[in-house]
Parts: structure tokens; C-alpha cells; sequence
């Protein structure tokens, strides 16, 4: 990545840690390159990762591509999808290498309290776990604060991204941030993948960070609003029931119809709307639906009604 983008990436994630410096970031093309990069770099054949269920949809296959394997920790919405520390000491073995997590999370919308980072960041220093933590939704909180693993676990391989906060998904622009040495080793893998990130996109997002101003803040508040009316359209329908969301963009509703979640997306889609099968998400995403509220406060009432109105034909 080029220095100077490097650098502000450091000054921004001060706040978090007050040792960051231009050595610890690599820019990525992306936090899915990022991802990828990072479970090259740290597993091995035959490692195991803990990932979650349901959780965003490359981590078991990056995993796998990576010659590990992914084993999966439960994220439910009786236990607000907090992780279930108990069940995440359970699944560790010998092989275990580390631990994928991911808040603000895609798709739950759950932000993890500083106590449950805490307490997941402590078994992994007890176990001697990395800990690879997706952190793209992290300016995307309504309620309390986005909190970071790299608070409390040295080997913390933060991965963002610009696709979320600057709305910039085609231009390809995140970075991984961890240790020097592990900088170093991501690197090679990202040399033999990719070169380097687009170079054009790379200043154009450095230039994004120097005059955004008090840009986060509207963009929280322009996305609060937006969280409020989805919640209430949800509300409105009697046979989901949703999870208070506090973070990212995202709603998950469970639904009593007895369908599969790819038939019922299917279903909404003929009528013009665009949700995911929770099952995309893994076991645990099956019989919810993973609805995205970027978008227009009057596109989320228009697409939400429509939503009602199939919820009630089925
Ligand atoms: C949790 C999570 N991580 C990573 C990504 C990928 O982001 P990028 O566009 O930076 O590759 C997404 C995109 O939806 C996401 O939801």
C-alpha cells in the first residue's frame, strides 16, 4: 500500500491502540482479500479455525482454501448472538490455530459488548489463539461503542475495509492491521495473489480520509434513522421476530412460516425486493432473512411493505 495511505490508516486506529504505526498495516484490496491473505498467512494444514454460525459467508471457505479446518461456534438470537464463551472453550483442541469474529456482525446486526470481547479475547491468550477479527461495520454502532479485540489480544489481525464507510465497495480498498511481523509475512502472500492493491483507488480513499470531517457522525445518524424504521416495519409483521440490532446494516428476523429461507428470498424477490436466506449464513441462519437497510428511508418502508404483504400470503 502506499505510505501515506498507510500512515493515516495508523493515525486513525490510534484511538484503539496508541502503538500503531505504518509497519502494521498492509492495505488489501478489500477485507475479503484481507481475509484471505490472513488465513493463508496463519493456517496451516490441518489447523483448526473457530468461525461463526451463522456468520458473513468466507470465512469457512477461506479456511478450507487455506488447508484448515473451519468448526463452527453458534451465534443465537436467545443469547442475543453473543458468542457462548462455555461452547468456545469446548470446540478448542490441540489443532486449534484461531478464531475468526466479527463485530459489528453481518448478519446478525449484533455489536459485541466490552465484556464479551474480554472474555473471548482472554481465551485466546489463555489458549494461544490469534484472533482474526473483521471489523468493517465498526463505525456503524447505535448503541455504546464499537470495542476491538486488538484492546485485549496481541495477536489480533484487525481486517476493515473502505467498502462500508466510504460506500466504496467497487473500489476495493481495506487493510489488514497486526503486528510488524505478521505485516511482513502477509506481505509475501499478498505479492503472489495480487501485486498490489489498485494504486488509483488507494489515493483516492487516502484523500476521502483527509477531508472527511464530521462525516462518520452523519453517516451513524443517517443509518440510526434508517435502523429505527426497518425495526418498526418489522415489527409490524406478526410472524417475525427480531433481535434488537445495534450495529452494521443489517436486520435478521426469524420467521414462523414453516419454509425454507431460500424459498421464502425467492418469494420476495419476484416481488422486487432483495433479502438473503439466512441459510446462506450457515445451519443457524436457516429460518431467518437477512435484509439490508442501506438504502433510502423511503426505499426501506416501500420494500418492507412489500415484505408484509408476502409474510402474509405465506
Ligand atoms: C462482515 C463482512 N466482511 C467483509 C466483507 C467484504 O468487504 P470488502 O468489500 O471490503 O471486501 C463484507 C461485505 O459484505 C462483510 O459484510
Amino acid at each position: 500500500g502506499v505510505k501515506e495511505l498507510r500512515e493515516a490508516i495508523a493515525k486513525s486506529l490510534k484511538r484503539f491502540r496508541n502503538d500503531v504505526a505504518l509497519e502494521n498495516i498492509i492495505v488489501t484490496a478489500g477485507a475479503t482479500e484481507g481475509m484471505m491473505i490472513a488465513c493463508s498467512t496463519i493456517v496451516d494444514k490441518g489447523d483448526e479455525v473457530l468461525v461463526p454460525n451463522p456468520g458473513f459467508i468466507v470465512y469457512g471457505p477461506d479456511v478450507s482454501l487455506a488447508g484448515g479446518t473451519p468448526v463452527e461456534y453458534s451465534l443465537r438470537q436467545e443469547n442475543g448472538f453473543l458468542p457462548d464463551i462455555e461452547e468456545i472453550k469446548s470446540l478448542i483442541t490441540p489443532r486449534t490455530k484461531a478464531v475468526i469474529v466479527n463485530t459489528p456482525s453481518n448478519p446478525t446486526g449484533t455489536v459485541f459488548p466490552k465484556d464479551s470481547v474480554k472474555a473471548l479475547a482472554d481465551v485466546a491468550t489463555d489458549k494461544d489463539l490469534y484472533i482474526l477479527s473483521d471489523e468493517v461495520y465498526h463505525n456503524f454502532v447505535y448503541e455504546g461503542e464499537h470495542c476491538s479485540f486488538a484492546r485485549f489480544h496481541d495477536d489480533t489481525i484487525i481486517v476493515d475495509s473502505f467498502s462500508k464507510t466510504f460506500a466504496a465497495t467497487g473500489w476495493r480498498i481495506g487493510y489488514v492491521a497486526t503486528s510488524k511481523e505478521i505485516v511482513q509475512q502477509l506481505s509475501k502472500v499478498q505479492y503472489y495473489t495480487l501485486a498490489c492493491p489498485p494504486t488509483a483507488t488507494q489515493y483516492a480513499i487516502l484523500e476521502g480520509l483527509r477531508m472527511e470531517g464530521p462525516y462518520r457522525k452523519h453517516l451513524r445518524e443517517l443509518f440510526r434513522k434508517r435502523r429505527d424504521i426497518a425495526m418498526r416495519k418489522m415489527a409490524e409483521i406478526p410472524t417475525f421476530t427480531t433481535a434488537p440490532v445495534t450495529g452494521a446494516f443489517y436486520v435478521f428476523p426469524k420467521y414462523s412460516q414453516g419454509i425454507e429461507s431460500e424459498e421464502f428470498a425467492m418469494r420476495i424477490l419476484k416481488r422486487g425486493v432483495i433479502c438473503a436466506p439466512g441459510g446462506a449464513f450457515g445451519s443457524l441462519g436457516e429460518g431467518h432473512l437477512r435484509f439490508s437497510y442501506a438504502n433510502s428511508e423511503e426505499n426501506i418502508e416501500r420494500g418492507l411493505e412489500i415484505v408484509k404483504e408476502v409474510a402474509a400470503s405465506i
